[in-house]
């Protein structure tokens, strides 16, 4: 299937919706789209290849696109498999048709294929323009957004820009689907440690007239939505909250711990706050990076085990770490039925992350919550009320 966008413009990308894990960790259970854009013009600009998982889909659809016409460039932004894993078999079909890359993709798009493309590339560098016709590329850098050798490309005439992984969302590309949580998901688990360099590009962004996103993944973004994704990546970026409210993010092995800390999120609750409690070892890990990242508090509830904590808590911490998370209020609360040990080690990982605000009481609960803690819950939400 082939979408319009600018008539010159087609969208021939696919829809994945049986693949079990997204970069071999992220669940998708409403799919993802492997997005992948044609322009047609004096010459003729394929926009990066898909996933090998769909390359004869892809193909196919970009038959239909091409209408008989050959394409004359491949512009590739990005060298991950799943935007790159098709340029072999394009290559292959079509002989004459050169590579638009930087000076980092071609050794890359080498080392991926054990091919080499010498004599078929065009090396192009920031500021640097294909012209096609009346359309014309413009390519801007974007290094880490979200592999070292990403490009974006401006289309002028149209007012297009091809972001890469930028602006991408899990799911389908259909623009009427909800965008913002499934982008969140997929911003902050895959591009959140690259604060700094999405900033950089949003600035580079900023200076041009932007009417269309044409992302890799997820739907094309105009208007309102347009308006919504710029204005979530500029909070996203900065690791500012984009909600006065807090994730209790419990690791409960037989139900103690899930139950006080239902029990905070309701005194939480009850202090005037919004409040998203997950089960970390039920839940996707990855809603709960992006969970806690969405709001201004956080609190982290969990079993000790094997003298450290359980490890569903121990692994958000890690990836909180490694997501670059920081500038929120915490508040902790730990079990154990013989020297509790999850405090020290969730301690221990917090502080390694930039501004938090570790709050008081910090709650050790023996086996099961007692009226005692449940009155230093009642101060420990009252804290976070007052520290949001
Ligand atoms: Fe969708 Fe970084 O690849």
């Amino acid at each position: 299937m082939s979408a319009k966008l600018d008539p010159a413009i087609l969208s021939v990308g696919c829809f994945d919706g049986d693949l079990d894990l997204f970069e071999s960790q992220y669940a998708v259970p409403g799919g993802v789209s492997y997005n992948s854009y044609v322009i047609l013009d004096e010459k003729v600009a394929v926009l990066d290849t898909i996933d090998p998982r769909k390359t004869e889909e892809w193909l196919s659809n970009l038959d239909q696109a091409l209408a008989g016409r050959t394409p004359d460039y491949l512009v590739v932004h990005h060298m991950e498999p799943d935007h790159a894993g098709s340029i072999s078999a394009l290559a292959e079909k079509y002989p004459g048709m050169t590579l638009v890359g930087n000076a980092k993709t071609f050794p890359m798009l080498s080392a991926f294929t054990g091919r080499d493309f010498e004599g078929r590339t065009l090396t192009v560098k920031e500021g640097d323009q294909l012209s096609l016709g009346a359309h014309t590329l413009t390519f801007y850098m974007a290094p880490m957004v979200h592999w070292p050798e990403v490009m974006v490309s401006f289309e002028a005439a149209s007012g297009t820009l091809f972001s890469a992984d930028g602006f991408g969302r899990f799911g389908s590309a259909d623009p009427d689907a909800p965008w913002t949580d499934e982008a969140r998901r997929y911003y902050l688990n895959i591009v959140g440690k690259y604060g700094v360099q999405v900033q950089a590009l949003l600035k580079k962004a900023a200076g041009l007239d932007i009417k269309a996103v044409c992302p890799l993944h997820g739907p094309v973004l105009t208007g309102d939505a347009l308006a919504l994704a710029l204005e979530k990546y500029s909070l996203w970026s900065r690791y500012i909250p984009e909600e006065k409210g807090v994730l209790v993010a419990y690791a409960s092995i037989h139900g103690n711990t899930a139950r006080a800390a239902l029990e905070l999120a309701d005194l939480l609750r009850a202090q005037g706050l919004a409040v998203e409690a997950m089960d970390l070892a039920r839940e996707d890990w990855a809603r709960a990076v992006a969970g806690a990242f969405r709001y201004s508090g956080l609190v982290l509830a969990a079993s000790s085990y094997d003298a450290g904590v359980f490890p569903p808590m121990a692994m958000l911490l890690l990836r909180l770490k490694s997501k670059g998370f920081r500038n929120r209020a915490v508040g902790l609360m730990e079990n154990g039925s013989w020297g509790p040990t999850a405090m020290k080690a969730m301690l221990a990982e917090l502080e390694a992350m930039k501004g938090l605000n570790i709050l008081e009481p910090k709650i050790t609960i023996r086996s099961a919550a007692t009226d005692e803690n449940r009155a230093q819950m009642k101060e420990l939400a009252q804290a976070m009320a007052g520290a949001l």
